[in-house]
């Protein structure tokens, strides 16, 4: 038995966010009755999301190259290209987690809710990595700084690595290669605005074991059977 939100999200019908939102407007229900937030439900339960049956899609898993100018949503209000828009499936995908409108890089989609929690929740610590250009040069003091971790709204960010790959003393830019294990909202672009530097250009080279090899921007991939096995070993 799991509980119901779990259930509609792992089957790829919606995020468990969505799902919770269906229950609390009572558009769902279980053999007939208007279900409730967080009761538990078998296989042998017939669950209807505003009439139509909950059906398991198969899993679907891909590996994209975001391109700049594409939001990572399955649905725009300001109808900007989204990253399902560029994957031609009819499964309900989803990004797993999210890329800036103008970042560039690793992303990957699914609609299988279950790996998908487990790869954003924060105390899984899935390291993910990043080629940063900022528009300053961090000093010898705000690097050791960074590397040993900063604190970013109340709780402590620490990289996994810090490199400087390119300083530009005439532009006054460099280019720096860091390691997160969390996945906040813009928190590569917060890390350098603790030391008042913008980020000019970002892109993500890696998710765990995953890299971008082989793709070009806006190109994707489904993930290899291996790959998946993989990410699940990661639990
Ligand atoms: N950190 C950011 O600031 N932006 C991203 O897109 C990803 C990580």
């Amino acid at each position: 038995m799991e509980r119901l939100q779990k259930v509609i999200a792992n089957s790829g019908y919606c995020s468990r966010r969505k799902a919770e939102e269906y229950i609390a407007k009572k558009q769902v229900t279980v053999n007939g009755e208007v279900a409730t937030l967080g009761m538990k439900v078998s296989e042998k339960d017939i669950i209807l999301i505003n009439q139509t049956a909950l059906t398991k899609e198969e899993k679907e898993y891909f590996l994209l190259y975001k391109p700049a100018n594409v939001i990572s949503s399955v649905k725009d209000e300001k109808k900007r290209p989204t990253v399902v828009d560029i994957i031609p499936t009819k499964t309900r995908i989803y990004p797993v987690g999210r890329l800036d409108y103008n970042t560039t890089g690793l992303l990957l989609l699914t609609n299988d809710g279950e790996l998908s929690n487990f790869l954003t929740h924060p105390k899984n610590e899935i390291e993910k990595t990043y080629t940063a250009k900022i528009n300053g040069i961090l000093s010898p003091s705000e690097i050791m700084e960074l590397k040993k971790g900063i604190v970013i709204e109340e709780r402590k960010v620490h990289p996994t690595f810090v490199k400087v790959k390119k300083i530009n003393q005439e532009h006054q830019t460099s280019t720096i290669t860091i390691g997160i294990t969390e996945g906040r909202n813009h928190i590569v672009k917060k890390l350098f605005a603790h030391f008042g530097y913008k980020v000019v250009k970002l892109k993500r080279e890696s998710y765990a074991f995953l890299t971008l090899e082989g793709l070009k921007e806006g190109e994707f991939r489904p993930l290899t059977r291996k790959e998946i096995k993989k990410l699940y070993s990661l639990r």
